[in-house]
């Protein structure tokens, strides 16, 4: 089958809960990828960070092939000699003590919602059935019932309510607005994307990650940082967060976590929070699965060494400011941090999906979020030569 055939089989046959760009791959390595005509793509989305590390980066791909061939599912009835120490080296990269492994974002981020509440009640005396947990307008954690009644996105929300309760937003960035929020007695935690990606890779203003987490010690709630999107290199640090020197609370991290091979996500905390869960309150049959785990062991070995976060900083920087210094009149706004960019076009420039359309008509993958943003996330292992390759295809496509 061409790809025509297989758009048209996938058109027929699957839920249209996704709106591809018109390529079909079938084969990836590093930075491209490759269709069924043997066609060559440079990838500048990275399946939105899941991809940091590029595809089948070959020590994720042999960490992989070494756990096929010992065991790669027990579920949680037995113990693994591959889950401990995953534990142990992701809970020490990111500077905290205990690890609940899951699966896919979504799932650490309603796992976080079920320990923040069980923290709120068994630990901070808040009333049977009032915990509440502050989120941030334009949010993204997930596709989930509980995540999306917190949403403010029209498309994400209706017809799937009734919502869950317990959440209260505030607007991004508005430091006066959260520490009025912070004033409820029964507020436990504070859910916020230390940089919003689905919202155009919006960069909080400076100093407000480390103001946020403080006021949120002084009230006695949780710091919950979703790094799903930005931690694990993609900003140029380890976390996002490192940026403003804050240890939050509670990291949920994700996508890169699997390496690009599966779906491993991970919240990690202290032992208070942490260690409120008793067993039989929560799970997940393939949470922890030595598979997942020993993959999830090679992506922390490679960020402990520090190289990726300082190739993501210093060819971030390359990026952006040829973003910044070169782009046409028709862009409104560059944002981002590390291989991380929103560029925001001016609202009369036309779709961004147009551009991201002619962009893969060039051989480059990047994708529109909302109706003037395009989002940048190349891999960083990308190539300085074929980084300078993509920026020409984008800053063409957008003159
Ligand atoms: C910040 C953030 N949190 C959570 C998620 C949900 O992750 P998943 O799609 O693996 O459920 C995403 C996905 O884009 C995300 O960007």
């Amino acid at each position: 089958m061409d790809s025509a055939d297989l758009i048209a089989l996938e058109t027929a046959r699957g839920a249209h809960n996704y709106h591809p760009l018109p390529v079909v791959v079938e084969s990836a390595e590093g930075a491209w990828v490759t269709d069924v005509e043997g066609r060559k793509y440079l990838d500048f989305l990275s399946a939105y960070s899941a991809l940091n590390f590029g595809h089948r980066h070959p020590r994720v791909v042999a960490a992989a092939m070494r756990q096929l061939g010992r065991v790669t599912l027990t579920s949680r009835a037995v113990h693994s000699d591959q889950l401990g120490p995953f534990c142990a080296e992701l809970a020490d990269l990111v500077g905290l003590e205990r690890v609940l492994p899951m699966n896919s974002g979504a799932e650490a981020v309603e796992s976080a919602i079920k320990t923040a509440r069980a923290w709120g009640y068994r630990i901070k005396g808040v009333p049977d059935g009032q915990a509440k947990i502050i989120v941030a307008r334009d949010n993204f954690h997930g596709r989930t019932t509980t995540i999306i009644s917190f949403s403010d996105d029209p498309v994400a929300r209706r017809d799937f309510g009734p919502y869950t309760a317990g959440f209260v937003s505030v607007s991004y960035g508005d430091l006066e607005e959260l520490r009025s929020a912070l004033a409820d007695p029964d507020v436990v935690g504070f859910l916020v994307e230390p940089i919003q990606g689905e919202a155009g890779v919006v960069v909080p203003p400076a100093g407000y990650l480390a103001a946020a987490a403080a006021a949120c010690r002084d009230a006695g709630v949780l710091f919950i940082a979703d790094e799903i999107q930005s931690g694990l290199g993609r900003t140029g640090a380890t976390l996002a967060c490192d940026w403003e020197e804050v240890v939050p609370d509670v990291v949920l991290l994700g996508k890169a976590l699997g390496g690009g091979i599966l779906p491993v996500s991970a919240v990690v905390s202290t032992d208070e929070v942490l260690g409120v869960l008793n067993p039989g309150e929560h799970g997940s049959t393939f949470g922890g699965n030595p598979l997942a785990m020993a993959i999830g062991r090679e992506v922390v070995a490679m960020l402990a060494e520090g190289e990726l976060q300082r190739r993501s900083a210093e060819l971030g920087d390359h990026l952006l400011s040829r973003l910044r210094s070169e782009a046409p009149t028709s862009v409104r706004e560059i944002r981002g941090r590390g291989l991380w960019a929103g560029i925001e076009t001016t609202a009369d420039a036309g779709p961004a999906r147009t551009r991201c359309e002619r962009a893969l008509e060039l051989g480059v993958i990047a994708k529109e979020t909302h109706a003037t943003t395009i989002r940048l996330a190349p891999p960083l292992v990308i190539e300085r030569d074929d980084l300078d390759h993509g920026i020409d295809v984008v800053l063409e496509v957008l003159g």
